[in-house]
């Protein structure tokens, strides 16, 4: 049975678990509450055994996120300074460390709406997939305030340079296409086939090994900032301890059904896995 919270809702099926932002009457933006809610159940579900796949959305017809609650987050914390730092310390902890170290695939399913502080989930989840009616925006310019938190550290690494300029300084909006075309989102789809395209995605990413998904997102996102040494002898490393962890053995029964049994060709396709036996 999935954990309840006030303002995030969980909801599981197949494999593939739903994390929602679910605070629709206010376009699902981020109150105090939202970030301790949110924080305690990506602490959870990184250990869950029903997750094999986690993906991030909003609830409601209009909205992924709306950034941070203006009136909750910043307003009512300003005479406030132990739950501000409280809720900080909870925002930046699930919206960056909890998300981007999460041991299994995640995908940002960006359903409408996504301002401001909405951009750095965006940013940790390792694939996003956006309704190409998404509205997209910097708008922090638009009332008096730049990016902060980590946001224009997210935009200058996913988005080139002059379009993270851009978008920082006019707070102009872009929509789904937009955001494939300068490197925000991975794909996008007309919103009405969005949930069932998502689905799709993550059933592609279930039929590979989740020992080779985990080490392979480790590594990529770890070797970003190693100079060519650094990268090689990491690489080494984490490949030796990813033979060794590797509960299901793919590297062997990829090898043999290969090699062997001739049933599949790497480069075309994934092996067929052999799940590790229930604990
Ligand atoms: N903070 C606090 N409240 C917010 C909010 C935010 N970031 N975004 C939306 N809301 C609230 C509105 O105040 C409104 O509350 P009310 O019903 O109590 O008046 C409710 O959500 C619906 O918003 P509304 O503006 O009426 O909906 P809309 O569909 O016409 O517009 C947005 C949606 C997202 C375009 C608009 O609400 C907006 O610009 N929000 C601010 C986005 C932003 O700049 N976020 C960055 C913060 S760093």
């Amino acid at each position: 049975m999935a954990k309840k919270y006030e303002t995030v809702l969980i909801e599981k099926s197949e494999g593939i678990t739903w994390l929602i932002m679910n605070r629709p009457d206010k376009r699902n933006a981020m109150s105090p509450q939202l970030h301790l809610d949110m924080d305690d159940a990506l602490d959870d579900l990184a250990t869950d055994e029903e997750t094999e796949i986690l993906v991030l959305t909003g609830a409601g017809e209009e909205a992924f996120c709306a950034g941070q609650d203006i009136r909750l987050y910043f307003r009512g914390t300003e005479q406030d300074p132990k739950t501000r730092a409280k809720a900080r310390r909870a925002s930046n902890q699930w919206r960056w460390h909890r998300l981007s170290t999460f041991p299994k695939p995640t995908i940002a399913m960006v359903n409408g709406f996504c301002f401001g502080g909405g951009f750095t989930q965006v940013s940790a989840c390792d694939f996003a997939i956006a309704a190409d009616e998404a509205q997209f925006g910097l708008s922090e310019v638009n009332w008096g305030i730049l990016p902060g938190g980590i946001v224009s550290w997210n935009v200058v690494q996913m988005m080139n340079f002059r379009d993270a300029m851009y978008y920082a300084m006019t707070g102009d909006t872009f929509d789904g296409k937009k955001a494939k075309e300068i490197g925000f989102v991975n794909l996008h789809f007309p919103k009405a086939k969005l949930k069932e395209e998502t689905i799709k995605f993550a059933k592609k990413l279930q039929e590979k090994s989740p020992a080779a998904l985990q080490y392979t997102k480790e590594a990529v996102r770890a070797v970003r900032f190693m100079n060519e040494p650094q990268a090689a002898d990491y690489l080494n490393a984490k490949s030796d301890a990813l033979k060794h962890n590797d509960k299901e053995n793919s590297r062997q029964q990829g090898m043999k059904q290969f090699l062997d049994d001739k049933s599949y060709r790497p480069g075309l396709g994934h092996f067929k896995r052999q799940k590790a036996a229930a604990k």
